[in-house]
């Protein structure tokens, strides 16, 4: 595993960035891992077609918790029609580290939530891989 990005990785969870609540979200989506349970809760604040201020709360291991909080990062300021073009490749190169296909989920969570809030695409982040599923999904 690459050394910065986990470092990187381990650095957001142990200090999340954008955690906690917005006063009057506009957008607001929350969802779980159905194999483990754990939740991410995302609050967005939109302006002109993008993301003006955003925040995540939940609970989740460390590469769900990570994940939101880098993705929270990412997002803010960023429009509407990008955020939709994102997916599991995105959120891959965002994370920084390899994932073991077991904890892809964990991985993708945050982006789940936040395509759910936005755009009502509730299932999981696919890549641009037409068709294949290697990873089960
Ligand atoms: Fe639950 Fe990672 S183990 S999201």
């Amino acid at each position: 595993m690459d050394e910065l990005g986990l470092e990187i990785l381990l650095d957001h969870y142990k200090d999340p960035r954008n955690f906690g609540h917005l006063e009057s979200p506009d957008v607001v989506g929350e969802e779980g891992n159905p194999s483990c349970g754990d939740q991410i809760r995302m609050e967005l604040k939109l302006k002109d077609r993008r993301v003006e201020d955003v925040r995540f709360s939940g609970k989740g291991c460390a590469i769900s918790q990570a994940a939101a909080s880098l993705l929270t990062e990412e997002i803010k300021g960023k429009p509407l029609e990008e955020i939709r073009k994102m997916g599991r490749r995105e959120m891959l190169d965002l994370l920084g580290v390899e994932v073991n296909p077991m904890r892809l989920k964990c991985a993708l969570l945050a982006l789940k939530v936040v395509k759910g809030a936005l755009f009502d695409e509730h299932e999981w982040p696919d890549g641009d891989d037409e068709g294949e599923d290697e990873f089960g999904f």
